[in-house]
């Protein structure tokens, strides 16, 4: 683990090497530990870095507000800062895909490719911001732990949170790691994030879209939807796993980012 001093706090993050690179935008109210298969299985390919969002893992919390803007800018100054040659590919999970998608937005020149995991690319009905904002409310009053064990049973699938007492435990702790900053902030960055629909279709780069077949959060229709709108893309669906397919079927996951990460650096030589 390493830390980057930028203006306003210290950024803590993983990096794996000097290759092309693969940009690891982690899930809510997770941290870069959610990416530790990943940062195992495709080092050998890639120079990884997962940066822990403000507020997250190692990360300091830094109070709101918060938006999937200033959350897409922390990781371009990141890797800005680390000198990432550019372009790369951007991953986001879930509410890492909200801010990989706004990084596509802002920086479209810095990235050869996007994998959105877990996503969907809508903004939040009125029901889901009144939600975001209960949230809040009792992240508030009763500790951010409080939002995270709500949510702990629908990260899985049904059957792997039923059966797989390690992954549960070990999806727990990295939620025990997010800071009452971080989770309030994020709710409301994910609250009032914009929609990426309309961009969909104009989407220059090579996409790759993973999701769990059973994921709970997310319905697999909002990554067909997303598969259907943006030109060059492939969609993977990933049989046995719910929200963190990247956890639950790690070799599944990473065959498919590696098979995606081989074609694209094939097609970059070859231009
Ligand atoms: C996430 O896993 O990042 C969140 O469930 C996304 C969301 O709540 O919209």
């Amino acid at each position: 683990m390493s830390e980057a001093n930028e203006e306003d706090f210290v950024m803590a993050f993983q990096d794996s090497c000097d290759k092309p690179a693969l940009l690891l935008i982690h899930g809510f109210p997770l941290s870069s530990q959610m990416w530790e298969p990943q940062l195992e299985d495709l080092a050998d390919f890639v120079r990884v870095v997962a940066p822990d969002l403000r507020g997250y893992g190692g990360s300091d919390s830094v109070p709101g507000p918060y938006s999937i803007t200033l959350l897409a800018d922390d990781c371009a100054d990141l890797l800005g800062h680390l000198n990432v040659a550019t372009p790369f590919v951007v991953c986001g999970l879930s509410m890492g895909g909200y801010i990989a998608l706004e990084f596509y937005r802002r920086y479209p020149e810095q990235v050869a490719g996007l994998i959105l995991a877990s996503t969907r690319a809508g903004a939040d009905s009125v029901e889901g911001q009144a939600g975001r904002d209960k949230a809040a409310e009792l992240a508030k009053t009763e500790g951010a732990t409080a939002v995270s064990a709500g949510m702990l049973p629908k990260m899985l699938a049904e059957h792997n949170f039923e059966t797989d007492d390690e992954l549960v435990d070990y999806v727990k702790e990295i939620m025990s790691t997010a800071s009452l900053n971080g989770v309030v902030g994020a709710l409301a960055a994910m609250r009032d994030r914009i929609d990426s629909t309309p961009m969909l279709g104009d989407i220059d780069v090579p996409v790759l879209i993973i999701h769990g077949a059973d994921d709970q959060l997310i319905p697999v229709s909002e990554a067909e939807a997303m598969h259907n709108a943006i030109p060059d893309s492939e969609l993977v669906i990933i049989p046995d796993a719910g929200h963190l397919p990247n956890l639950e079927q790690p070799d599944l996951f990473n065959d498919a980012v590696i098979d995606f990460l081989e074609e694209l650096l094939e097609e970059e030589e070859e231009a």
